[in-house]
């Protein structure tokens, strides 16, 4: 009651948010403080890829807090020493044996990242302004939030960050030219050209994309997307920039999701599974190209609790750990079969119009039963706002976590999940969706 009365909470009315008390957790799921259990199917916000308390990952922070629990990030320690060579041998998709490419600047969070990222790629360039789409989430500081094309930029309409350009999505369940995947003309891409001739190429510092679409609703890149925006940013000496903050570190079934495309970005945002959400942290990792602008001038970039050492011992865990653990084969094998599961249990709910994603990170968007239209409208009528909570109501029933915005229902698991709480959790989600199912058809008929 206290916390609920003195504590104010992330992107919602207050007056009518009921949040749920839990007090323990362990693997995939986490305990109330009424002792039930529920099964976190989206690792909260798709952050616990280990699951929640990890014995080693406890372990490290532990023996670093007794070791030595803050220097201010100047100095170096050794857990900052080694996190810096193993991220940047990751972030540059360099076989084991090879030296590490690159460099990295620890922040305490993902937008914080975003925010050092483009600041660099500023500096480096010397350029202002920075290419994003429309539907992606990048953090919710005044300039990360700026980048974020989604309705959540909406709140600070007026006092956004200069600078920034937006092309249409790759949205191809809505395709914004009328096509179809896989026989379209990509026009998503010569979209992308166009406004990058428009806008002058000289002036672009950087172009910034999830390296997996996340919270925007997974939209999936066609396979020629990333390697275009590569060809493109080298064609005009523009800084390509991935965000994984959501889609890294084996979420998608590889260290970062931009290297399944077979492109090596200039900088990598990261966040989230970097440590688990055990201590808040995120990173930039930037190229040696980037690095060697800051040799001789200034990088100025500074956080109090960058490269904390707590964070860099969680992380080093945590690397330790989805690399022990095989956790991207993991992924590979059991992601494909999590999205077959949802398309088959899901298969006859007039309310599902769409399933996709990769690996642990798929979407499900609702729409009105025989259309294409959003369930739920962005204004949200009375009787939509009665049906999503009771939507909300039903996973909770079923004592499933999941992650919903607008019309999007979100399914990322932790990756340590197993197979049989994997099949529990679908099984949870499809009788949700189902009661969802019928009172829809009943409200909005035909
Ligand atoms: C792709 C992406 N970038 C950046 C962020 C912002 O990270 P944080 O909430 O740690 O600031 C998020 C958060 O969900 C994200 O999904």
């Amino acid at each position: 009651m206290g916390n609920k009365m003195h504590t104010l909470f992330p992107w919602v009315a207050q007056a009518t948010h009921s949040p749920l008390t839990f007090v323990s957790g362990f693997g995939s799921w986490l305990t109330a403080e009424d002792g039930s259990v529920y099964l976190d199917f989206s690792s909260q916000l798709m952050v616990t890829n280990l699951g929640h308390q990890h014995p080693h990952v406890m372990a490290g922070i532990t023996a670093q807090l007794q070791q030595l629990s803050f220097v201010q990030p100047a100095h170096l320690t050794p857990v900052r020493e080694k996190l810096g060579e193993r991220l940047s041998r990751i972030a540059s998709g360099v076989g084991d044996g090879a030296a590490a490419i690159g460099k990295v600047f620890l922040t305490t969070g993902g937008a914080e990242a975003i925010e050092n990222a483009i600041k660099m790629a500023r500096m480096v360039t010397g350029r202002q302004k920075i290419l994003t789409r429309y539907r992606t989430y990048h953090g919710a500081t005044t300039g990360a939030l700026t980048l974020s094309g989604d309705s959540r930029r909406h709140a600070i309409a007026g006092s956004e960050m200069p600078g920034v350009i937006r092309v249409e999505d790759p949205y191809c369940y809505r395709c914004p030219w009328g096509q179809k995947m896989p026989s379209c003309d990509r026009l998503c891409i010569s979209h992308i050209e166009r406004i990058i001739e428009l806008e002058g190429p000289e002036s672009i510092a950087a172009i910034v994309m999830e390296g997996a679409s996340g919270s925007s609703g997974c939209l999936t890149y066609p396979p020629e997307y990333w390697p275009a925006l590569r060809r493109l940013a080298d064609a005009h000496g523009i800084v390509l920039i991935s965000d994984e903050v959501m889609s890294g570190f084996c979420r998608t079934g590889s260290w970062f999701a931009v290297h399944q495309t077979g492109v090596q970005p200039d900088m990598i945002v990261m966040a989230k599974g970097l440590t688990c959400g055990t201590v808040p942290m995120g990173a930039v990792w930037v190229s040696d190209a980037v690095a060697r602008h800051f040799d001789a001038r200034p990088l100025q970039a500074g956080l109090t609790y960058s490269a904390h050492p707590l964070g860099c011992a969680a992380a080093l865990a945590c690397l330790e750990t989805y690399e022990s653990e095989e956790i991207n084969a993991r992924v590979q094998h059991l992601g494909p079969l999590l999205q077959q599961q949802l398309k088959d249990g899901l298969a006859e709910n007039n309310c599902v119009g769409d399933i996709r994603g990769t690996g642990f990170l798929q979407c499900i968007e609702l729409v009105k039963p025989g259309t294409q239209l959003p369930l739920f409208s962005r204004q949200m009528t009375a009787a939509e706002r009665a049906q999503q909570q009771r939507l909300s109501a039903a996973f909770l029933a079923e004592g499933l976590l999941v992650f919903m915005r607008l019309h999007y229902v979100f399914v990322a698991p932790p990756l340590t999940v197993s197979e049989g709480e994997l099949t529990d959790g679908v099984g949870r989600l499809v009788r949700a969706l189902a009661s969802l199912n019928c009172a829809i058809t009943a409200e909005f008929p035909g």
